[in-house]
């Protein structure tokens, strides 16, 4: 039912934090950060390797930074994604080697509407896609033989955020000839087989420009800025996949991308990456780069439902490389894994939170107080995701998971589970219903015929039966507690105020409801187990 990865054999859920761009080029940093990341309840790091850390001379290699980020992963019991840092980073090429970005001529540029070149590598050159393949198969190469074994390396992300800034499109000779010529064949093939597939902002874009099969591109999609982005969204698609396609017959990792997502204030492609996976465009890049496995959002939006319900399909399963470490990070990692059957989650600088946090003397000593980790957002949500892991993929596998992430704006959200509809709603004051409520968010598990697990924060939650018999669903019993090694260990027998939502009986009766429910405090997730009968 979902898509997971799978490492050794066994499934595995990222519990992932990015670090801060350069950091990984600095090992003697990184000695002190890992230790940290681990007391985050990480088990995941993404750390970027760039093309010119490893080939600072044309032809002459050099992976020290990649055994010493091995290394350090492997003695703080972490696992690593590599961010390959080619050709573009945040669509600009910036992480190339100096010998690159000094020879303009062989390595062409992306030229914009003003004649003008800017420092991104044109997707058009045979001389860019080559060299840029030749490292990183060499870095593939190089990973198999010291990681091979270990796997230490989970995953890559394939450059970061690519597309063309300052313009809808490269407007170079090579890009103005392959743009004035037919749209690919095999491109077209594939639209035309997944036409009733196909996302509607393209769909949509292709019926108005006549459904056509054949022709330039502004014959089949239109002119405009989003067919300048469909264009460079094929040509990035290809470059990525000749690159990929190597690296894997190297060492075959699952390889996937991530975009920078469209911001509400920009005007059109140009203002972020022409070119990226995005809505618009995903269809093409399923076309343009099979090889990659799954193309990925970074999200820093607050509309976060939304953007993973637009990444998230059958073909192009779920991770959040990049995102927020706070409580709305939480929330985010418990959504993504819970109602997206998420391979995981990811947020930004992960090192810095760490960092910061560590550096804070602790009340007596001077030294850093362990608890400000323990208290902070993140390190409590993990540790609540870790403990509940053989749950949560195992429930993933079956389809017996959702999640929901509420606030002030969307207060209530049935879903509809096993024999019940979960009805969640965030925490309300008993005292005062009106009151403004907190976002809160849960995650909850089918565990057998009328029973549950529901972990979360900052919600309340309760049960309506969606199959024949009485119409009220009671709460039988409920246990607060943890998991130890994949175990249930419970702890408080939960009832009285711990449940009670409504005194209004009667209220909810007519509602058919019992009016009690499970409820979850603000102060971090916790997880219950709850059984649940039938009454009329
Ligand atoms: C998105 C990029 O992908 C990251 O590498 C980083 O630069 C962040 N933006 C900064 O917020």
């Amino acid at each position: 039912m979902a898509t997971q990865l799978i490492v050794d054999g066994t499934p595995w859920l990222i519990l992932g934090g990015e670090t801060a761009n350069t950091a990984s080029s600095d090992l003697a940093y990184m000695k002190t950060v890992w230790p940290q990341l681990a007391r985050l309840n990480l088990n995941t790091v993404l750390v970027a390797i760039a093309w010119s850390w490893v080939e600072p001379a044309e032809g002459t290699f050099d992976f020290t930074l990649v055994d010493g980020l091995l290394d350090g992963a492997r003695q703080n019991n972490l696992r690593i994604v590599f961010l390959w840092f080619g050709s573009w980073k945040n669509g600009i090429s910036s992480f190339v080697p100096a010998w690159v970005k000094a020879d303009q001529q062989r390595f062409p540029r992306v030229q914009i509407r003003s004649g003008r070149s800017i420092e991104v590598l044109s997707t058009l050159s045979e001389a860019n896609r080559e060299a840029d393949t030749r490292a990183y198969v060499a870095f593939m190469r190089h990973l198999k033989e010291v990681d091979g074994r270990n796997r230490t390396c989970l995953m890559i992300q394939s450059q970061n955020e690519v597309g063309v800034l300052g313009d809808s499109r490269d407007r170079n000779a090579a890009a103005n000839a392959a743009f004035a010529g037919e749209v690919p064949k095999d491109l077209m093939g594939h639209l035309s087989k997944q036409r009733a597939q196909l996302y509607p902002d393209l769909a949509g874009r292709w019926a108005a420009a006549g459904g056509k099969t054949a022709g330039t591109w502004e014959d089949v999609f239109g002119a405009g800025p989003a067919t300048d982005e469909i264009f460079m969204a094929w040509n990035y698609a290809r470059y990525m996949e000749r690159m990929t396609a190597a690296g894997k017959a190297e060492y075959p990792l699952p390889v996937f991308t991530n975009t920078w997502i469209v911001q509400p204030e920009d005007r059109g492609p140009g203002d972020y990456p022409s070119g990226g996976p995005e809505p618009l465009t995903l269809d093409i890049w399923k076309a343009g780069a099979p090889s990659i496995d799954f193309n990925a959002p970074d999200i820093y939006l607050p509309n976060f439902t939304d953007w993973v319900g637009w990444f998230h399909r059958p073909d192009n399963p779920l991770f959040v490389p990049e995102s927020r470490a706070d409580a709305a990070g939480v929330a985010n990692a418990f959504y993504t894994i819970g109602q997206h059957a998420g391979i995981g989650y990811s947020p930004f600088g992960i090192d810095n939170t760490s960092r910061m946090v560590a550096l804070r003397p602790g009340p007596d000593t001077g030294a850093p107080d362990p608890k400000d980790l323990d208290n902070l957002p993140l390190p409590k949500g993990y540790a609540l995701l870790r403990q509940m892991t053989p749950l949560i993929l195992d429930a993933q596998a079956k389809g017996k998971i959702a999640a929901v992430s509420l606030s002030a704006e969307k207060q209530t959200q049935v879903v509809p589970l096993g024999d019940y509809e979960v009805n969640f709603e965030v925490r309300r004051n008993r005292r005062n219903p009106a009151e403004v409520p907190a976002p809160g968010y849960a995650l909850v598990a089918a565990a057998g015929p009328d029973e549950y697990f529901v972990a979360g924060s900052d919600i309340q939650v309760t049960f309506t039966p969606r199959t024949p018999g009485p119409e009220i669903a009671g709460l039988a019993a409920i246990e607060a507690g943890r998991f130890e090694s994949g175990r249930w260990i419970p702890n408080r027998q939960l009832s009285g105020d711990d449940v009670l939502l409504d005194y209004d009986l009667a209220g909810a009766a007519a509602r058919n409801q019992s009016g009690s429910g499970l409820r979850f405090n603000p102060d971090g997730p916790t997880v219950q187990r709850v059984k649940l009968y039938r009454y009329r």
